[in-house]
C-alpha cells in the first residue's frame, strides 16, 4: 500500500494490490477525481484523464480558454453555484447572503496510520502499518473556511474511508448547509445501484435499481438511519453478481440523518454524494470553530457482491468494533421480550432463567418493564430506576440470582426516551425536542430527550452508570422506539436550530462512549424497535445490533440476507421464538427457526419452560451446536449463494479460516411436490481437501462442491413415501462439512 505525490504532475495516486485512487490537483486549485477502481500501475502523468473539451452551452471558468468547465470535470469537492451544476458535495451560505465559494489547494500531507474523528464513530488502525493517509487542505481565501479532505487507505482489501474537516480561519460566521462525506464521479453510468429498504419488521431488503439521467436517492430526516433505508448502497455492473464482476460498495458510519445519491449527468457520467442530509441541516461556524464530517468508507471489489461484503465485514469486525467483546464469540441468550412482554415478576423471570441454563444458555436478558411505573408503554421511560414492586431486590438482587445460577445476566435500556408520565419529564418538561407553539407529537406515547444538551446526557449517564456499578450487568441492550419530531432545542439560538439532528446523535455516541469505557467487560447491542439504527455508526459502540422484531424464521431469511451486503454476521442479533410467531403468526419448524439464527448473534426469545420434552431435546441440541460452530458462523469467510429475493430457495455458508470446516445453510419457503434436482455450487472451499458432509456421511473434493455442486435436493422429491419422513413448508438443512486427512 503506499500513497503517492507526483510533484509535477500534481497527481495523488492511493493503491494497494487491490485498488488506485487517482486525484489531480487541477488548474484552479481544485481537486479532479481521475480515476477508482482496480490497482494499475503508478505513472507520473495520469492527467489525460482529464477530460475537456469545448462545448457550445457551457459555462467556463477561464475568459481566454472555452475548455474549463467544471460541469465536465470530475471532481472530489464541487461547491454549490459555479461551473457545475450538478449537486455539490458543499454548499457555504455566507453573511452577505452568497453561497458561493472557491476551494483551493493549499498543501497536503502523508503519513501512516489513520487519525481518530472527534466525537464519532470510525474505522481505526491498531498499528501504522495498516493504513496510510493523505490530507489536502483546501481554503476559501475570501471566507477564510479551509477544509481537510482526508482519505485513509487500508493495506488490505479494496477500501478507502473519506472524511472532511471544516476550519473557520476568517473573520465572519458562515453557515454549512451542505457537507457531504464522500463525493466520487465516475466517468460511465453503467451500474445497478443495490439498496437496503424496508420498514418496521421487514428491514434491508435487497432492491435493485437501474441508473438513469437525473437523481437516485436514499436517505432518512428521522434522526436515526431508520428502517426504511439503511446508510449504504452499491453499484454493480449488471454481468456482476456474488461471486464475480466490478462493485462499489459505500457505507456511510453514521447514525443520524444521511443521504445517499447518485446523479447521472447528460454526458453520462456518474456522481455519488454520500454524508449527513442536507435537508434541514444548516451548521453555524463561528470564526475559530471546526466541523467534523462522519466517514464514508467506499469499497471496490473486482470479485462481485460476496468480495465486496467479506471486505466490509473484516474491515467493520476488527477495525470499526471495538473493546472486549470485538473478537469473541457472542454468548447465547435468552431474552424474556417475546415470552412475557410487560407481564412479569422476578420469580417468572427467574424460572425462565433456569429452564434456560438447563438447556446450556449463557446469559438471560430482562427486556423492557423493570424501572419506574413501566408496565405498559405509557410511563416510566427515563426513570432508571428498578420497580421495586416487581422486583423486589432490584436488579441487583435479581442479577445475583440470574449469577448464581451460572449465567450472565442482560438488561434492557431506552436511554434517550422519556414519558410525560415519567419523574422525570415532570422535574424537566422543557428536556424534550418540542418546537414552541407547535403540537408535540408522540410515537407508542414519549417523547425524545435533548441529547444536544450535556446536562441532558449526564443526567441519564449517572442514572444508569449507577444502576451498571451496582449490580452484575454483562450485557445492554440499548433500544430506541420512536424517531424525531418537530425537532428544536429549548436551549440553542435561532440561528443555531438546524444544527440540532447532528448534535443529538453526537450526545448519543457520547453517551454510549461514556458507558462503553467505564463498563469495558459489557457487551452492547444496539436496538431501534429491531433494526431501526442498524448502521456502521452503532458497531463502533456496540458489536452486535437486534437486527429486527420480525423473528418469524421465513422473514428472517430475507432480513439477514440483505443485512450481510455490509454488516458481518457477528453483529446480527438472531432469535429463535414462539409458534405460530408473534409478527406474522406462522408456524415454521423449530429446526428452521434455529438454522436461521445460527448465522448471527444466536439467542432465543421465548419462555422454554413452555416447550415439549422433545422440543427441549432439539433446544439442548440447537445450543450445543452453536457453541461448537460459532466461532465459523460468526467469524468465518461468509458467502452468500442463493438469494431469497429471487426464488424460492435460499443458500448462504461460512467456511473457517482454514478452509478445513464449511457450514452451508439451505432453505426453502414452500414446499414442493414432485420436486426437481437441485444443487448449489459451493465457495471458499480448499479444492484438494475432501470434506465429509454431514447430511450424507458422504465424501467430496472441495472441487467437486465449487463446480458440479453440493446436491440439495430433497430426498422424497416432495412425496411421502414408504418409510420417508415428508418435507413441510420452510424446509431447511444445515450441511456442516468437514475436511478429512
Ligand atoms: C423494541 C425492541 O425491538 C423489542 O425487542 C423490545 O425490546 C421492545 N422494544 C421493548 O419495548
Amino acid at each position: 500500500m503506499s500513497i503517492i505525490f507526483h510533484e509535477k504532475s500534481k497527481i495523488f495516486h492511493l493503491h494497494n494490490d487491490s485498488i488506485s485512487y487517482i486525484m489531480m490537483i487541477l488548474e484552479n486549485g481544485h481537486l479532479g477525481q481521475l480515476y477508482c477502481g482496480k490497482r494499475i500501475h503508478d505513472r507520473e502523468d495520469f492527467s489525460y484523464l482529464l477530460e475537456k473539451a469545448p462545448r457550445p452551452m457551457s459555462s467556463c471558468v477561464y475568459e481566454d480558454d472555452k475548455t474549463f468547465s467544471l460541469e465536465h470535470i470530475r471532481q472530489e469537492m464541487p461547491v454549490y453555484g459555479t461551473t457545475d451544476y450538478r449537486h455539490p458535495a458543499v454548499e457555504v451560505l455566507q453573511e452577505n447572503g452568497s453561497r458561493i465559494s472557491e476551494f483551493g489547494y493549499q498543501e497536503h500531507r502523508i503519513f501512516s496510520g489513520k487519525p481518530r474523528l472527534e466525537g464519532l464513530p470510525a474505522t481505526y488502525t491498531e498499528d501504522d502499518s495498516e493504513a496510510e493517509t493523505l490530507i489536502i487542505t483546501l481554503k476559501d481565501e475570501l471566507t477564510g473556511i479551509k477544509v481537510e479532505l482526508s482519505y485513509t487507505i487500508f493495506a488490505r482489501g479494496g477500501i478507502v474511508a473519506k472524511n472532511m474537516c471544516f476550519f473557520n480561519e476568517g473573520n465572519g460566521s458562515v453557515h454549512l448547509t451542505q457537507a457531504m462525506s464522500l463525493c466520487l464521479d465516475l466517468p460511465d453510468y453503467e451500474y445497478e445501484w443495490i439498496q437496503l429498504s424496508g420498514s418496521w419488521a421487514r428491514e434491508r431488503h435487497v432492491k435493485n435499481r437501474i441508473l438513469t439521467h437525473g437523481i437516485t436517492a436514499i436517505g432518512s430526516m428521522r434522526g436515526n438511519s431508520s428502517h426504511e433505508q439503511n446508510p449504504f448502497i452499491a453499484l454493480k455492473r449488471p454481468s456482476a453478481d456474488e461471486q464475480q464482476g466490478e462493485v462499489f460498495g459505500v457505507s456511510l458510519i453514521y447514525s443520524g440523518n444521511f443521504l445517499m445519491q447518485a446523479e447521472v449527468d447528460a454526458h453520462d457520467t456518474l456522481r455519488l454524494l454520500a454524508g449527513i442530509n442536507p435537508s434541514g441541516f444548516d451548521w453555524k461556524l463561528d470564526p475559530g470553530e471546526h466541523f467534523q464530517t462522519p466517514e464514508a468508507v467506499l469499497v471496490y471489489s473486482d470479485k462481485g457482491l460476496n468480495g465486496m461484503s467479506q471486505t466490509f465485514h473484516g474491515l467493520y469486525q476488527k477495525r470499526l468494533a471495538r473493546g472486549y467483546w470485538r473478537d469473541r464469540e457472542r454468548p447465547i441468550l435468552n431474552n424474556n421480550w417475546e415470552a412475557t412482554y410487560f407481564d412479569f415478576t422476578e420469580e417468572k423471570l427467574v424460572e425462565i432463567a433456569e429452564k434456560a441454563k438447563e438447556c446450556g444458555v449463557e446469559l438471560f436478558v430482562l427486556d423492557d418493564g423493570w424501572f419506574g411505573k413501566r408496565c405498559s408503554d405509557h410511563a416510566g421511560l427515563g426513570d432508571w430506576i428498578a420497580n421495586t414492586e416487581r422486583l423486589p431486590n432490584g436488579i441487583t438482587g435479581l442479577a445475583d440470582r440470574i449469577e448464581n445460577l451460572g449465567m450472565k445476566f442482560g438488561l434492557w435500556v431506552e436511554l434517550e426516551m422519556v414519558n410525560k408520565d415519567s419523574d422525570l419529564y415532570r422535574a424537566h418538561p422543557d428536556w424534550i425536542l418540542a418546537t414552541p407553539g407547535r403540537n408535540q407529537s408522540h410515537g407508542r406515547f414519549q417523547h425524545v430527550l435533548d441529547f444536544s444538551r450535556k446536562e441532558v446526557v449526564d443526567h441519564i449517564y449517572e442514572m444508569i452508570a449507577k444502576i451498571l456499578s451496582e449490580a452484575k450487568v454483562s450485557y445492554i441492550k440499548w433500544d430506541m422506539n420512536r424517531s424525531i419530531t418537530e425537532c428544536y432545542s429549548a436551549v440553542l439560538p435561532s440561528d443555531r436550530q438546524g444544527e440540532i439532528f447532528h448534535r443529538y446523535i453526537l450526545g448519543v455516541y457520547d453517551l454510549y462512549e461514556r458507558l462503553t469505557s467505564r463498563f469495558p467487560h459489557i457487551l452492547f447491542e444496539s436496538c431501534a424497535s429491531g433494526g431501526g439504527r442498524f448502521d456502521a455508526g452503532m458497531l463502533y459502540y456496540a458489536p452486535q445490533g437486534w437486527a429486527s422484531d420480525n423473528s418469524d424464521a421465513a422473514e428472517r431469511i430475507k432480513i439477514q440476507y440483505g443485512t450481510s451486503m455490509c454488516y458481518p454476521i457477528s453483529s446480527i442479533g438472531a432469535h429463535v421464538s414462539v409458534i405460530p410467531n408473534h409478527q406474522v403468526f406462522r408456524t415454521t419448524p423449530l429446526h428452521t427457526r434455529a438454522n436461521v439464527a445460527y448465522f448471527g448473534a444466536f439467542g432465543y426469545e421465548l419462555n422454554l419452560n413452555k416447550l415439549s420434552e422433545e422440543e427441549i431435546k432439539e433446544v439442548k441440541e440447537q445450543v450445543c451446536f452453536m457453541k461448537k460452530y460459532r466461532k465459523i458462523l460468526q467469524f468465518g469467510t461468509f458467502y452468500r449463494l442463493k438469494s431469497p429475493f429471487e426464488g424460492n430457495e435460499m443458500v448462504w455458508m461460512a467456511v473457517s479460516e482454514d478452509q478445513k470446516t464449511a457450514i452451508v445453510g439451505w432453505y426453502r419457503i414452500l414446499n414442493c411436490v414432485n420436486a426437481t434436482f437441485t444443487r448449489v455450487e459451493l465457495q471458499g472451499l480448499n479444492p484438494d481437501y475432501q470434506y465429509r458432509n454431514s447430511q450424507t456421511g458422504r465424501f467430496h473434493y472441495g472441487d467437486e462442491l465449487m463446480n458440479l455442486g453440493l446436491i440439495t435436493s430433497d430426498s422424497t422429491a416432495g412425496q411421502a413415501e414408504g418409510d420417508a419422513v415428508p418435507c413441510t413448508d420452510f424446509e431447511s438443512r444445515i450441511y456442516v462439512l468437514e475436511a478429512v486427512e
